[in-house]
């Protein structure tokens, strides 16, 4: 795969956004004041709790809604709408259910045009390294949810966009599944250095693959800390919550969806209590 670490490209910054919806008794105010910087080369994890408005800010980032208010750029460009430098990877993103592994693989760069003998190599390395060799030419209703999963990143992967955005991708696998997406995805990410900018509401997740982590506010969004997370990598799930420094930087970013969570409770939110609940589990555990 290109080695794109060199290169300074992919650079977004977002000044002052604000994002609404709806007038009068449907005025909702989802992003307020939003300033916020995602560097190329950077792993950066943002995390909020469900409902904060950040599939919200990624449609705004990915350009297929528009801000009321302030800029997004990328590479001082400003963001207009859509575009090839972007690829956005939503939970729901699904894969074509009549093309193999392969051929779904090979779909963006053939769809723009280029021969697959020409992008077979960089195919069969991602594929191998999202460990699906034995699955090449299967079709998804034959792979686990998991498989589908690293599928999609291969797909992805393989248009080497500047920046790659993943909205809560590895929602609503289990446990387990989550856990070798995550060493997956961070092997991937380590291979290719792209900007990359992951969404999470867990927060395990977020400091296991994050360089830096975005935790924002509840609604109206914006941020609330950007805190480094300097663990070296290759990271090992076996053992990096052994590590005073991961379990530091957990309960300081809980402390702050914390705060955050108590704020909208007592404006009554149900996303808060769910978040409450999930917050005792793990203080818990
Ligand atoms: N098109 C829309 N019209 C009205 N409200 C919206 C729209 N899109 C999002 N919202 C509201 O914005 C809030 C944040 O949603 P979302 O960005 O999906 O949050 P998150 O991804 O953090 O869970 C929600 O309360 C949702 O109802
Ligand atoms: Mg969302």
């Amino acid at each position: 795969m290109t080695d794109k670490s060199n290169i300074a490209a992919g650079h977004i910054e977002l000044k002052s956004v604000s994002k609404s919806y709806g007038e009068g008794d449907n005025y909702k105010e989802v992003i307020k004041d939003c300033s916020l910087e995602i560097t190329p080369g950077v792993l950066s994890v943002m995390i909020g709790p469900s409902g904060c408005g950040k599939s919200t800010l990624i449609r705004l980032i990915a350009g297929f809604e528009k801000p009321n208010s302030g800029s997004i750029t990328i590479d001082g460009r400003p963001v207009e709408g859509p575009g090839k430098d972007r690829l956005v990877i939503f939970q729901e993103s699904a894969l074509f259910p009549w093309m193999t592994t392969e051929d779904n693989i090979l779909y963006g760069p053939r769809a723009v045009g280029e021969d697959n003998s020409k992008n077979r190599d960089l195919a069969n390395f991602l594929i191998d390294k999202v460990g699906l060799n034995q699955f090449k030419k299967k079709f998804p209703n034959q792979l686990s949810g998991g498989m589908q999963r690293r599928c999609e990143l291969a797909r992805a992967l393989i248009n080497q966009p500047e920046v790659m955005v993943l909205d809560e991708p590895f929602r609503g696998l289990d446990e387990m599944t989550k856990e070798l997406m995550w060493e997956y995805y961070a092997n991937l990410y380590e291979e290719n250095k792209a900007t990359n900018f992951f969404v999470t509401t867990d927060i395990d997740e977020a400091i296991f693959l994050a360089d830096r982590l975005i935790i924002m506010t509840n609604i109206p969004t914006r941020v609330a800390a950007v805190i480094d997370v300097d663990i070296p990598r290759p990271r090992r799930l076996s053992n990096i919550f052994e590590l005073d420094q991961a379990n530091t930087i957990k309960m300081k970013a809980l402390k702050i969806l914390h705060e955050e969570a108590m704020k909208s409770f007592r404006s009554g939110s149900k996303a808060a209590a769910d978040f409450i609940d999930a917050y005792s589990k793990r203080v818990a555990s």
